[in-house]
């Protein structure tokens, strides 16, 4: 049987003081939250080296088109309890503490306990285009090792939901995923001819 895995924005913070803002699919298990960050990854070296991280519960999919598509930079608000930041946008964030390291060279698990959580707005509930938005972004993180066919075809498909439920930021967030799929395109036409 497959984990549940809940699609959320990470932000952390570099020792320097730099924030970092990740989409990344995390685990509600072992009492705490698991993440899994890919290496080499900034998440994970920040993490590792600050021992903290902050949980965004997102529904401004913007921030998971934005961060596959070179728009890293989102507006944050300094963190309650732990030296990080929080998501302007996010309706609940968790302060999490880094509580156990199972390293592994591709993808190491963390595991991390809340240490504070807030509320800051109410979900609004469940939006087609959001749906469509985070499937995108996934498709688009993973251009360079799909088929251009299978990313032209589910494009096509979660358009669908784009026109019938979409509002203004998801039709902005998919503009910048279709323009991505679009570039990658041009480039291998290009690398090709
Ligand atoms: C919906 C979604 C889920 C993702 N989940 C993960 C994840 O679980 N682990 C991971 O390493 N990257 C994940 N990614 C990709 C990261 O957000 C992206 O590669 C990011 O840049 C992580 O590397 P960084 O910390 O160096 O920025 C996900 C991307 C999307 C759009």
């Amino acid at each position: 049987m497959n984990d549940q895995i809940f699609e959320a924005v990470v932000t952390t913070v570099a020792p320097d003081g730099k924030p970092h803002v990740a989409p990344m699919g995390i685990r509600y298990q072992e009492g705490g939250v698991l993440l899994m960050p890919f290496k080499p990854s900034t998440t994970h070296d920040n993490i590792v080296a600050t021992g903290h991280a902050v949980l965004n519960i997102v529904t401004d999919t913007r921030v998971f088109a934005g961060c596959v598509t070179g728009r890293k930079t989102w507006p944050t608000r300094a963190a309650e309890r732990i030296d990080g930041v929080r998501l302007a946008s996010a309706l609940r964030h968790v302060e999490l503490e880094l509580v156990e390291r199972r390293d592994d060279v591709q993808r190491p698990v963390l595991r991390m306990a809340p240490v504070h959580e807030a509320m800051h707005a109410p979900f609004a509930g469940f939006n087609r285009a959001q749906a469509a938005v985070i499937e995108g972004a996934v498709l688009v993180s993973r251009l360079h090792m799909l088929a251009p066919e299978k990313v032209e075809t589910e494009m096509n498909y979660l358009q669908i939901a784009i026109d019938k439920t979409a509002g203004p930021e998801e039709r902005e967030a998919w503009g910048w995923l279709r323009a991505a799929v679009a570039r990658h395109r041009a480039g291998g036409e290009e690398r090709t001819s």
